[in-house]
């Protein structure tokens, strides 16, 4: 009965390939993203190294729709690829409007992405991989 109280939250995950990466780009992406995801009620985390950028976008109702809209046009990156969407019944990175952090050791090699592992990470395997995430960094999960 208690689940019938809860938000159905939209949760989003996508990879795409960056393009001119370096420590001022991802400053940037993040700053912006951080004030229009307060305001747009939006949570979630970007994994991002040279090679790759893994994000996961999450707002109660489907209000992610907009702002991935926004995501797909940017020059700063290409090769997007959607790889989940579901509705849930709870945030998954609650305290952080993007949070954004290197790839670490037990997510992906450069050979694995070179070798495309990343585009086509099964929708289970890329929940999977933001649930491990969420639960190593965010203390409220
Ligand atoms: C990898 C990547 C992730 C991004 N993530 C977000 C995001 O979570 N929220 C957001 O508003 N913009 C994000 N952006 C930036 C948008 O593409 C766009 O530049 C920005 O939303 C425009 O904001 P404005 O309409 O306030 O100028 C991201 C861009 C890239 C390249």
């Amino acid at each position: 009965m208690r689940n019938q109280n809860k938000k159905k939250v939209k949760h989003l995950i996508y990879s795409s390939n960056p393009v001119g990466f370096d420590d001022n780009v991802i400053k940037e992406i993040l700053a912006v993203s951080r004030d229009n995801n307060t305001k747009n009620d939006i949570t979630g985390a970007l994994i991002y190294r040279q090679d790759l950028y893994l994000q996961f976008l999450e707002r109660p109702e489907d209000e992610v729709d907009n702002t991935y809209k926004k995501i797909m046009t940017d020059k700063r990156h290409n090769d997007l690829h959607k790889l989940s969407e579901s509705i849930d019944s709870r945030r998954l990175f609650s305290t952080s409007a993007m949070r954004g952090d290197p790839v670490e050791t037990w997510m992906w090699s450069y050979e694995e992405v070179k070798g495309g592992l990343l585009k086509n990470l099964s929708a289970e395997e890329a929940s999977a991989a933001f649930e491990k995430f969420s639960k190593n960094v965010d203390q409220f999960n």
